[in-house]
């Protein structure tokens, strides 16, 4: 059993408690009510006529005869005589079909300046582009890095990778050099794509310096670095390799003809933490991709084409950016905004000021930044108008009732449907989630796996446990936009999902299910964090801690936050010998203020430790593993649990006296 008790300490969701209540489906979409329910029943019929059905949404070059090859099980090929390109399905055919003038992007940018893209220009500009990557010695296979702010030439990047062929790897414009370097080096990427910098709060902060030193320290593979002009800020240019984006797509042509490529070809590689220090290459196909996000983007959103305004909040780092702001969206030829900032840039109304902007119909954002805007005051969102919101979507991590019940309030008026979306980096698009119009929503349940979808909560055994009772989370059959596996590494891919419940996907998240059947996510049972919705892993930031010359051990636990979800503890000690250093960086605090800017070097500021604990001891089993339990409830300040299987009891006395003596 992954939870002790039924109310998960990370969340505060108890999902069988009397307070649940649920909300019955909005009458306001009467259409998709009528539309979608049978969806579920012809999945049920035969799962694969269903995928097939989902799959000739698209245009294919090639159109494919078989749906699943699961012969060499748990490697996947779905469509896999099919042909296709992933760019002309997001842009082109929306052209040639007569939606060329429709807007595509909408990008807003933090100083409240913004610009706009239609489908054709977007045409254009990613033509153009392809045929500058063409001209740098990019062909058909070769990965991309992408390390890019929150600005159209991101989105514009990576469809000109999918128009080529070349997979792309973006990687978040918040991680650091290191990082960057050593995700470039395992997909041994030819080409960078980046920015010269990025606003950030007001500021102009740089980014291809980044680049320059992960380039100066590794990545050998990396012939060419193309530069996209945002801060015109003073840049170091390393001659023959550098290339300026605006003076490169100036003599480049808008015709550009997309290539064709398997539905098995590799759309992209995205890094995400696993229960190991080393980032997990998480492989996405094409024709099954695409797929999934457009199907899904479709009806969990009720999205109409030409006549909605969407929004999703997410940065094209995650996976959330690729599937819902970059492929699913445009596959439907949405009208979508992007934007640049942060949510309080340059005031803590700037989100609800852009819906009043462009008249924003559907929103999806993540429950921590739902709990940030509760701890701002609903007077902030209050000043603005809101009424062209119809639907609000949550993703990340499980929403706690309060939040859920004061995003339907406070910003879908009482009147917009929530759909919580449970789903990962691996399986590329969304798996649990409520249908608007059909669902009745319970705030803090994800609820029910989309038509297509199987998924079970199983318990320690591998058997199904029944309503009312938890477990593991397992999806039982493969979907089109499941992960191929993990980048040059086909064994870690069998034996982090396939290996504990033989022939079943498990997902790492700890699940219940209510009387209804409802699913209700627990959150993780393995060592990876859930912070503001990223994913981190302890090992990861541990192996940071260590690399410090100043730390000899160090323990990371993911505590449980207000806001951020968990927010990452960690428990250091130190080398004998420090304690000169440590004086001269100020002592203890110093010190601590030290490291934390170590691991943000490292990973990146989103993995910096909230809080880093100086102890003696680490709380460890006979066979010497850390019992991260233990100080978990440290973190939490609760009384310590079972302490029985320490090697040595005393320990955990020892930490919490320390801690109590220091502050
Ligand atoms: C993990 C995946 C999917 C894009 C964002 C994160 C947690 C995600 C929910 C949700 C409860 C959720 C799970 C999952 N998670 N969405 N609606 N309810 N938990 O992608 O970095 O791959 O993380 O995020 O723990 O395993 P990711």
């Amino acid at each position: 059993m992954p939870a002790a008790s039924d109310r998960d300490p990370s969340t505060g969701i108890d999902p069988l408690s009397s307070e649940t209540r649920t909300f019955p489906p909005s009458s306001d979409f009467v259409e998709h009510a009528v539309a979608r329910p049978w969806l579920y029943e012809e999945a049920a019929r035969d799962r694969l006529a269903f995928w097939r059905a989902r799959a000739e949404v698209l245009s294919w070059a090639t159109p494919f005869t078989e749906v699943l090859d699961w012969s060499e099980a748990p490697f996947a090929k779905w469509f896999a005589d099919g042909e296709l390109n992933a760019a002309y399905n997001a842009v082109d055919r929306h052209v040639e079909a007569g939606h060329g003038d429709q807007v595509a992007l909408l990008a807003e940018y933090e100083d409240g300046s913004d610009a706009s893209y239609t489908y054709a220009q977007v045409k254009d500009e990613i033509s153009r582009l392809a045929n500058v990557l063409t001209d740098l010695g990019v062909s058909t296979g070769d990965r991309v890095a992408i390390y890019m702010p929150m600005i159209p030439e991101a989105v514009f990047a990576m469809l000109a990778c999918a128009r080529i062929g070349a997979p792309h790897s973006v990687v978040f414009g918040g991680f650091s050099a290191d990082a960057l370097r050593s995700r470039i080096e395992d997909a041994e990427a030819k080409a960078v794509i980046t920015a010269d910098g990025q606003f950030r709060r007001g500021r102009a902060l740089p980014l291809k310096p980044a680049v320059d030193e992960a380039l100066a320290t590794g990545a050998p593979s990396v012939q060419k670095v193309l530069v996209v002009r945002r801060t015109g800020g003073d840049v170091a240019w390393t001659e023959g390799r550098d290339v300026w984006w605006h003076e490169a797509r100036e003599s480049a042509s808008t015709e550009h003809q997309p290539v064709p490529v398997p539905a098995e070809h590799p759309l992209f590689i995205l890094y995400t933490s696993g229960t190991t220090g080393k980032p997990k290459g998480i492989v996405h196909s094409t024709g099954g991709y695409l797929t999934q996000a457009a199907y899904t983007h479709r009806v969990v959103f009720d999205l109409k084409p030409a006549a909605d305004v969407y929004w999703c909040t997410a940065d094209v780092g995650w996976i959330t950016g690729h599937s819902y702001v970059v492929y699913g969206p445009m596959v439907n030829r949405t009208t979508q905004v992007i934007y640049e900032g942060t949510p309080d840039t340059p005031h803590q109304g700037r989100w609800w000021e852009i819906i009043e902007k462009y008249g924003v119909t559907q929103f999806y954002s993540s429950p921590t930044a739902i709990r940030t805007a509760m701890k701002w005051g609903e007077d902030i969102p209050g000043k603005y108008d809101l009424s062209s919101l119809r639907l609000l979507g949550s993703v990340g991590e499980s929403i706690n009732p309060e939040a859920w019940m004061w995003y339907r309030r406070v910003i879908g008026g009482d009147r917009c449907p929530i759909v919580d979306t449970w789903w990962q980096t691996e399986t590329g698009a969304i798996m649990i989630s409520p249908l608007p119009g059909i669902t009745s929503t319970k705030p803090g349940s994800a609820q029910v796996p989309l038509p297509g979808i199987s998924a079970e909560v199983l318990n320690d055994t591998g058997e199904p446990v029944g309503d009312g009772e938890g477990g593991y989370l397992a999806l039982t059959e493969p979907w089109p936009s499941m992960l191929r596996g993990i980048w040059g590494d086909p064994q870690r891919y069998r034996d982090t999902y396939w290996s504990r419940f033989p022939g079943r996907y498990f997902a790492g998240d700890g699940a219940r299910k209510d009387e209804d059947g409802d699913i209700w996510l627990l959150g993780r049972v393995d060592d990876v964090m859930n912070v503001s919705g990223h994913r981190l892993s302890t090992t990861e930031i541990e192996s940071a801690l260590v690399s410090h010359e100043w730390v000899a051990e160090a323990a990371v636990v993911g505590a449980s936050d207000e806001t951020t979800g968990q927010a990452v503890v960690a428990f250091v000690i130190l080398r004998s010998g420090t304690e000169q250093a440590v004086e001269e960086a100020g002592g203890e605090e110093g010190a601590i203020e030290v490291l934390r800017q170590h691991v943000g070097r490292e990973i990146g500021p989103i993995a910096k430790p909230k809080r880093i604990l100086l102890v003696t001891e680490l709380p460890k089993t006979r066979s010497g593993k850390i019992m991260r339990r233990l100080l978990r409830d440290v973190a939490e300040n609760r009384e310590v649990g079972d302490t029985q299987t320490l090697a040595d009891s005393s320990v955990m006395d020892l930490i919490q006296q320390g801690m109590t003596g220091r502050r």
